[in-house]
């Protein structure tokens, strides 16, 4: 199983909105893909099943590693597509997880997922890259960093793929798979400027290729609790993602060939 983080330092670049999408490319070419919910705040839940506050889910099992991973996960309508939401355990929330156990938790939590058949395991987390997103980039294969297409948002980039790349030191296996810039509006010179600013800053391999449009379909999308290809008029989007799985798997293959 390859497991892909989503992650930034920064809150709103559009995490909870990739990894759903993401999933969803993924579980659509056919790969038994499991979304995981690793933002105590529960967005990937709350969107996909309204219900998901009262369901158990990934931080019950930090909390408590004999959960069983059968009772977290649920199903969606698509076969290939699981999701197992936040859940319920708060003492992470609010910091007061026990110290040095939750990397070793992480890990069993993806074996057990990789027993379980799943072929790609999709993390949303928390902004930020401490406490149990850390451990989540330390026990995970691959991360994937949206930024939001602004332009006093790209310059403080480079450093937070340094900090990824320093969590090497942990996890030598980590992919920091580069960054996807997100909401990125078309029409607006400041928005593309800041997509090639982001590119002129980083190595080319750092930046994906496939760039996620700014469309109000997604904001309604996850008001309905659906990733926005489902939606009727969200055809276009499938596109955007489906090249963005593409190009993630490239990413993958060349790594796991060089290895
Ligand atoms: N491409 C897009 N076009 C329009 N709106 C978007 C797009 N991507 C995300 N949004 C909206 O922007 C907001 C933030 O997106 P999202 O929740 O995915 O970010 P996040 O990084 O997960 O945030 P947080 O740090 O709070 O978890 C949401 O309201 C979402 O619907
Ligand atoms: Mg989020």
């Amino acid at each position: 199983m390859i497991t892909i983080a989503v992650s930034s330092q920064k809150g709103g670049v559009g995490k909870t909105t990739v990894s759903i999408n993401l999933a969803h490319a993924f579980a659509r070419s056919g790969k038994r893909t499991l979304l995981v919910d690793a933002d105590p705040q529960g967005s990937v839940g709350l969107s996909l099943t309204r219900q998901s506050r009262t369901l158990n889910g990934f931080y019950d099992a930090i909390a408590d590693p004999n959960f069983p991973l059968e009772q977290l996960i649920v199903p969606t309508r698509l076969d290939t597509l699981a999701l197992v939401p936040a859940g319920q355990c708060s003492d992470y929330e609010l910091g007061g997880g026990a110290m040095g156990v939750s990397l070793h938790r992480v890990r069993t939590f993806f074996r057990m997922a990789a027993a379980q058949g799943h072929e790609v395991c999709i993390i949303d987390t928390a902004a930020g890259l401490f406490g149990v997103t850390a451990d989540v980039l330390s026990a995970c294969d691959a991360v994937l960093v949206p930024q939001q297409a602004e332009p006093l948002g790209v310059r403080s980039v480079p450093k937070m793929l340094e900090a990824l790349t320093r969590m090497r030191v942990v996890n030598p296996r980590l992919n920091v798979l580069g960054v996807v810039m997100t909401m990125v509006q078309n029409r607006l010179a400041e928005s593309l400027e800041a997509v090639q600013a982001l590119r002129n800053l980083l190595p080319q391999n750092m930046v994906m290729r496939t760039v996620v449009p700014r469309d109000d379909l997604f904001v309604r999308a996850s008001a309905k609790g659906l990733p926005v290809g489902v939606m009727e008029e969200g055809a276009g989007v499938l596109a955007v993602f489906d090249n963005l799985r593409l190009e993630t798997e490239n990413k993958l293959n060349v790594d796991t060939a060089r290895s």
